[in-house]
This record gives structure tokens, C-alpha cells and sequence, in this order.
């Protein structure tokens, strides 16, 4: 039977109700449904819409019905029209007219807004701490690798000398961003949308704020129309997880760049990559792949949301019950890709001679070459156009800047003397770049630790 039964004759077609139904996806929120609703009734009851001695009752069974579903003692029926009809429908076979109570100055547009925050709220929370503890890995692995001399690239060409740590910090830096956009978008979705009702509040005389603060919301929302029709919560955290995927696939390229024999700056463990069914000697960064590839679908769950909101006049439609899908996929998917991503990292074999002798090749050192003369008094320009000279000799006579003799030097530039080879030596090149936020050793090691300090992580 349907909770509009009254105005209607028929029962709905079956094939339309199952293309209707929700259930099969807001199940999941069945927790937050029960909280919901012991929250709506302990204040109907506080505010005497009911009798008190009901809604204790109410909540009792409530409490109930959510230790069944726990246990495994009852189970959702997959062919309720959703997890709040489902609800309703349960405590209505046990108590009765007291049942039929609890939708009293409530609507399932307030409820399923209230369900989906409550979920969400705990789920930024998830998300939250699994790329925290992602931060925490970066930084460790930072303070280990923190003078291991790397090329850093432009267009995929070597440029100027690096250090692993730093590199590993320009992705902690991406995911602290994060961060903070799960925090605030959590304290952006923190109002309580019950008291909204169907779309224009109630005529009864309500405590919003009682409900608010039973739920753990900071308060109650301003406008019953924006209360039922609000998913900027969903939005916004589609598109923290967008970002945060994007981060995570431009680093799995990396990865999976570094781990081929052409770079081989590290090697993953065996437990965080997969072989060849065909090709014995294989390795394959199929995990790096593959957050690189589920990337793709939280930009599409973002899309859809957006989407599927732009349309929409006040108040409620049911276009919105799409938002469910899309958005518990994105957070599924970050938090599938997290928990594979963090132990990969965490594991992997750093091979720094290799990434050593990379930096050794590609005259990543051309400008510090070029800023030698400058320190000699010559223009930076000027310096720049001898310096070009020289790698266009050492490139003719296959040497480099180090192995360069000083004569040679000396026919490019009479201010060139021995001291040259110190200055552009890597270690020179990375250890003189301690501008704030350089990639110098010390800079590394105290950004890693202000981060871990930051983050609770380190004393
Ligand atoms: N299953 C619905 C959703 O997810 C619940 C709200 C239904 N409201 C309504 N007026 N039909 O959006």
C-alpha cells in the first residue's frame, strides 16, 4: 500500500514502480533515517504536537528496528518505494496509530534532505581522515627522500634540479587543499533542513532548534523552500571529490611514469601491483591506473549533479533523487581509491641513484650555470645566451656541464674559472635553492615536519 493511497485508485504498475523506487540506493542511509526520525519525534513530542508517552514509544521501536536491520534480524524489503516509506511502513506494523504519528509536520522532501546530510557529514568525515593519513605518508616518505636530487620537468623535459621530498610535498600541498574544502563544505551542509516540510514549514508550532541540536547540526535552515530544495551540499562535495581524484590521477601518472624502465625512479611492492597474464617479466602499476582511470567517473558524477540541478524551479522535484547515486558513487569511489593509493605509496621502493642519474643528464643545471656569471657581474640575459652557447658545444662534443674542460669555458667566457664545477654540481644547484618554498633539503624537512605538526601527526 502507498502512502498516497487515499487519492488514488489503482496500485501503481510494477515495472513503473521499480523505475520509482529508490531503494535500492538510499538503503545505505537507513541509520540516518531512524536518526532522523527518533530526533522529529522526541521534539514533536518535547513540543506536545504528540503525546509524550508516544513519541517515547515511537522512539523506543525506532531504536528497535535499527538494532533488527543491524543484526541482520530484519531486512530491507527491496520493493518499498524508499528507505523512509520503508521505515514508516515497519514502525506502522508494530505500533500502529502511534506509527502513523511520526510523519506529523514532517514531509520525505525535509527528510531525504536531513538523511542525505547527516550521511554526508559522517562521510567528509571518512574522507577527511583517509587523505589525512595520505598527507602523513607524503610527509614521512619527504623527510627520508629529502636530499634525494631528482629532475624537475616542464613539458616533460628535465629543467632544474629537485629533490624527491619536495616533489612528494607539492602533493601534500594539493591534498591539505582538500582538506580544507572538506572541512568547509561540512560546515556549509551543517543546517537541519527538517521543519521544512513539504516545501512551506508547518502550522505546527515546532522547536527547529531542538531538532537541529538532537541531530548535531549547528542549527536549523533559514527558508523552508531552500531547505527542501537544496543540494549544493552534494555539488560542493562532488567537486571536492572531483578535485581530490584529479590530484590522485595526476600522481598515479606520475607514478606510473616512474615505475617504467625508462624512468624507474621506484618500484612498487608486489603487494600494490599486478603481473602480465602473457608476458612474465611484466609489472604493471595497475592500481595507479586505475585511480587514474575512476578519476574520470567522479567528474561525470560531479556533471550529473550539476546537471541535474540547473533546471530545477523551487521547491522539490523528483529529478533530485538522482543526487544519491552520483554523489554516494564519488564518495565511494575516492574512498576505494584512497584506501588502495595510501598503502601503495607508503610501500614503494624509492630508487634515488636513478633519479640521481636522470638529474645528471638534460643540463638541468644550464640556469645555475647561467647565474654564475651573473654572480661574475654579467647580465642575466647576456649569461643566458653564453650558457645556451655551451650546451649547444656539449651537446656537438656529447659532454656535459660537468664534464665541460674550463679552456672551453674560458673560450665562451673569460669570467669562467674552476669554481665553476662547484657551482653547478647538483647538490650546490638544490641546497642553494632555499627561497621559501624551494626545493632545498632544510626547507624540505622543516615543511614536512610543520605539516605533520600541523596535522597532529608529530609532536
Ligand atoms: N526517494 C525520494 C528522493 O530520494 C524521497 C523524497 C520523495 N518526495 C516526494 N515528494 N516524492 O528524493
Amino acid at each position: 500500500m502507498k502512502l498516497w493511497a487515499g487519492r488514488f485508485h489503482k496500485e501503481l504498475d510494477q515495472k513503473t514502480n521499480d523505475f520509482n523506487s529508490s531503494i535500492s540506493f538510499d538503503s545505505r542511509m537507513a541509520k540516518e533515517d531512524i536518526e532522523g526520525s527518533i530526533a522529529h519525534a522526541t521534539m514533536l513530542g518535547a513540543c506536545g504536537v504528540i503525546d509524550q508517552a508516544e513519541a517515547e514509544k515511537i522512539c523506543a521501536e525506532l531504536q528497535t528496528i535499527l538494532a533488527e536491520l543491524e543484526s541482520g534480524a530484519l531486512s530491507i524489503d527491496p520493493t518499498a518505494e524508499d528507505i523512509h516509506t520503508f521505515v514508516e511502513g515497519e514502525l506502522t506494523a508494530r505500533l500502529g496509530a502511534a506509527g502513523k504519528r511520526l510523519h506529523t509536520a514532517r514531509s520525505r522532501n525535509d527528510q531525504v534532505a536531513v538523511d542525505v546530510k547527516l550521511y554526508l557529514k559522517k562521510q567528509c568525515d571518512a574522507l577527511y581522515d583517509q587523505v589525512k593519513d595520505l598527507i602523513v605518508v607524503l610527509c614521512n616518505k619527504a623527510l627520508l627522500y629529502k636530499d634525494a636530487v631528482m629532475p624537475g620537468y616542464t613539458h616533460m623535459q628535465r629543467a632544474q634540479p629537485v629533490t624527491f621530498g619536495h616533489h612528494l610535498l607539492a602533493y601534500a600541498e594539493m591534498f591539505q587543499r582538500d582538506l580544507s574544502r572538506l572541512a568547509d563544505t561540512k560546515k556549509r551542509m551543517d543546517e537541519c533542513p527538517l521543519g521544512s516540510g513539504a516545501l512551506a514549514g508547518t502550522t505546527y508550532p515546532l522547536d527547529r532548534d531542538l531538532t537541529a541540536s538532537l541531530l548535531g547540526f549547528a542549527g536549523p535552515t533559514n527558508n523552508s523552500l531552500d531547505g527542501v530544495s537544496d543540494r549544493d551540499f552534494c555539488m560542493e562535495l562532488a567537486a571536492d571529490i572531483a578535485i581530490a581524484m584529479v590530484h590522485l590521477s595526476r600522481f598515479s601518472e606520475e607514478i606510473i611514469l616512474w615505475c617504467s624502465w625508462e624512468f624507474k625512479f621506484i618500484e612498487l611492492d608486489d603487494a600494490f601491483s599486478t603481473g602480465s597474464s602473457i608476458m612474465p617479466q611484466k609489472k604493471n602499476p595497475d592500481i595507479a591506473e586505475l585511480v587514474r582511470g575512476k578519476s574520470g567517473r567522479t567528474i561525470g558524477d560531479l556533471t550529473t549533479l550539476l546537471t541535474m540541478m540547473k533546471g530545477l524551479p523551487l521547491a522539490y522535484k523528483k529529478d533530485m533523487q538522482e543526487d544519491k547515486e552520483a554523489i554516494f558513487d564519488a564518495v565511494d569511489t575516492l574512498r576505494m581509491c584512497l584506501t588502495a593509493f595510501i598503502p601503495m605509496i607508503d610501500t614503494m621502493k624509492v630508487l634515488p641513484q636513478n633519479m640521481r642519474k636522470a638529474a645528471a643528464k638534460g643540463f638541468i643545471n644550464a640556469t645555475d650555470c647561467a647565474d654564475y656569471l651573473v654572480g661574475k657581474g654579467l647580465p642575466f640575459r647576456d649569461a643566458y645566451k653564453i650558457t645556451g652557447e655551451l650546451v649547444a658545444e656539449c651537446i656537438e662534443s656529447g659532454l656535459t656541464l660537468e664534464t665541460l674542460p674550463i679552456e672551453k669555458y674560458k673560450e665562451y667566457n673569460e669570467n669562467f674559472d674552476t669554481d665553476i664545477y662547484g657551482a653547478i654540481s647538483l647538490e650546490t644547484c638544490v641546497n642553494g635553492r632555499k627561497v621559501t618554498g624551494g626545493p632545498a633539503p632544510q626547507n624540505v624537512a622543516a615543511q614536512a615536519e610543520r605539516v605533520l605538526k600541523k596535522l597532529g601527526a608529530k609532536e
